[in-house]
C-alpha cells in the first residue's frame, strides 16, 4: 500500500517508523519529511498547506492512504478537500474534517462543545473587543492567576497566564484591541486557573468506535524545573505513573465517552486521533484543551508502545471497523528526550552537522528538525532536532538509557533538559 504522511517533525518520523514495521509491504511518502524520514521513505518537498500539489502527488504516486500529522491542514480542511474531489474521495484520510477540527481551531468552540456535553473543564467566558468591559468584570470574579486564551491557532503561544489582575487587564487589551495574535485573538476565552498536574490522553476514533491509547506527559518549558519559555516539547514519558486504573476509568467515563458521543450528536465527522490535554485537580480530571492530532514529542513515546500493525488500525479507521481491533500495548515505560538547537525557542542557527547518531544502539532515534546536506550528512534544520526514545521497567530506567545515548550525540549549540520526569 502506498501511504502519504504529511508533516516534518519527530511525530511524523515516529509514524513513518511504525508504518514501516507493518508486516505488509508499504511504500511510504512523507511531505515534506526530514532527514530521518528520508531513510525509510520518499521525502517530497511540498508543504502541508499546498492541497493542489498534494493532490497531484497522491494521483501521480497512486497513494492509497493519507495520514495527517499537524493541525494546520486539518483546520484548513484537507479531509474535506479529499471528500469533495471525485478522484480523491475514496482515499482514506486519517484526521478529522474541518468542522470537527474546530475543536483545536477555536478555543471557544471547544469550550461550548464541553459545556453542551457536560465534559468537566474550567469555568470560562469569552469576549471580543465589543464586550471587553464585561471581560474586565469577569476577571474580577476570578482568583489569580488568570488564564487568557486567544481563540484561534497561534502556533502554541496563544495561552497566557498572568499573576495579577492588572497584568490580566493589560493582556486582554493587547489581545482584543491591539490584535496581539492577529485574527486568532479577535475572541479571547478567559478561564479559571486549574491547579494540578497535567497529562495527555490520546484517543483514536473512526467516528463510531474509539480506542484509548497510552497516556503521556510532556515537558513544555525550555528550562529545568519547568522554567523559562514554552517550547513545542522537550521530552515526554508514557504511561504517566499517576494515571492509575481508577483515574483512567474516570477519564473514560467523564471525558472520552462524552467526547466521542458528542462528536456524533453534533454531526462532527471524525476519523483520527484526539489529543485531550487534562489537569488532575484533586482526584478529578478536567479538560484544558483538545488537539485534533497526535502531540509531539508525545507520539515518540505513545506510538512505540503500540504493538499492533498501525496500517491495520488506520484501515479500520477508514472503514469504521475500529471495534474489530484489540489493542496490544507494551507494558514498559517509554521516555524521550528532545535535543534542541542553541537559542531555541528564540532564534537559532541551522545547518550544524550532527555527530554520533550511528553510535546509538539501544534507543530509538526520531529526527525532528534535521535534513540531509548535499553531501548526505545529517544536519540541523530546526529548533527541535532529534528525540531519543528508550524503554524501561519504569520512567527512570527508560530515561537513564535515553540520557546515556543523548550524550553520544553532538552538534554545535546542542541543548536538552536533564530533568524530564522530575515532578513525578
Ligand atoms: P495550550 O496552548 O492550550 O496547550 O495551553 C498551554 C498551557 O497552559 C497548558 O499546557 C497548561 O499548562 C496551561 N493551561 C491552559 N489552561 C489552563 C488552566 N485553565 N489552568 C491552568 N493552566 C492552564
Ligand atoms: N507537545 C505538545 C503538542 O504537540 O501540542
Amino acid at each position: 500500500m502506498n501511504i502519504l504522511i504529511l508533516g516534518s517533525g519527530g511525530r511524523e518520523h515516529a509514524l513513518a517508523w511504525k508504518l514501516n514495521r507493518s508486516p505488509m509491504p508499504n511504500k511510504l511518502f512523507i511531505a515534506p519529511g526530514n532527514g530521518g524520514t528520508s531513510r525509510i521513505g520518499h521525502n517530497i518537498p511540498i508543504g502541508v498547506k499546498d492541497f493542489q500539489s498534494i493532490k497531484e502527488l497522491v494521483l501521480g504516486e497512486r497513494i492509497q492512504m493519507v495520514v495527517v500529522g499537524p493541525e494546520d491542514p486539518l483546520v484548513n480542511g484537507i479531509h474535506d478537500f479529499f471528500l469533495a474531489d471525485s478522484e480523491l474521495k475514496h482515499i482514506p484520510v486519517i484526521g478529522p474534517q474541518k468542522k470537527a477540527a474546530m475543536l483545536e481551531g477555536s478555543k471557544e468552540f471547544a469550550k461550548e462543545f464541553m459545556m453542551r456535553h457536560q465534559i468537566p473543564t474550567a469555568r470560562y467566558e469569552s469576549f471580543t473587543a465589543r464586550t471587553i468591559e464585561r471581560g474586565y468584570e469577569f476577571l474580577t470574579t476570578l482568583e489569580p492567576p488568570y488564564v487568557l486564551k486567544a481563540d484561534g491557532l497561534a502556533a502554541g503561544k496563544g495561552v497566557v497566564i498572568l499573576n495579577t489582575l492588572q497584568e490580566a487587564i493589560t493582556e486582554l487589551d493587547s489581545m482584543l484591541l491591539e490584535e496581539k495574535f492577529g485574527n486568532a485573538s479577535t475572541t479571547v476565552v478567559i478561564e479559571e486557573f486549574l491547579d494540578g498536574i497535567e497529562l495527555s490522553v490520546f484517543v483514536l476514533t473512526d467516528g463510531k468506535n474509539y480506542k484509548v491509547l497510552p497516556t503521556a506527559k510532556d515537558y513544555k518549558r525550555i528550562g529545568e524545573g519547568d522554567t523559562g519559555l514554552n517550547t513545542g516539547g522537550m521530552g515526554a514519558i508514557s504511561p504517566v505513573p499517576f494515571a492509575d486504573k481508577e483515574f483512567m476509568d474516570k477519564i473514560e467515563e467523564q471525558i472520552v465517552k462524552p467526547t466521542v458521543e458528542g462528536l456524533k450528536m453534533d454531526n462532527l465527522p471524525y476519523k483520527g486521533f484526539i489529543f485531550i490535554g487534562l489537569i488532575k485537580v484533586g482526584n478529578d480530571p478536567k479538560v484544558i484543551e483538545y488537539n485534533v492530532r497526535l502531540g509531539d514529542p508525545e507520539t515518540e513515546v505513545v506510538i512505540p508502545r503500540i504493538k499492533n500493525d498501525l496500517v491495520e488500525i488506520f484501515k479500520a479507521i477508514g472503514n469504521q471497523t475500529l471495534d474489530t481491533i484489540t489493542l496490544d500495548l507494551d507494558e514498559r515505560t517509554a521516555a524521550t528526550v528532545m535535543t534542541v538547537s542553541g537559542g531555541y525557542p528564540g532564534s537559532y542557527a541551522k545547518g550544524k552537522q550532527i555527530h554520533g547518531i550511528d553510535n546509538i544502539t539501544d534507543s530509538l532515534v526520531f529526527h525532528a528538525g534535521t535534513t540531509l546536506s548535499t553531501e548526505g550528512q545529517v544536519i540541523t534544520n530546526g529548533g527541535r532536532v532529534m528525540a531519543i526514545t528508550s524503554f524501561g521497567k519504569d520512567f527512570k530506567e527508560a530515561l537513564k538509557t535515553s540520557y546515556k545515548n543523548v550524550e553520544k550525540l553532538s552538534f554545535e549549540g546542542m541543548n536538552y533538559r536533564k530533568d524530564i520526569g522530575f515532578d513525578l
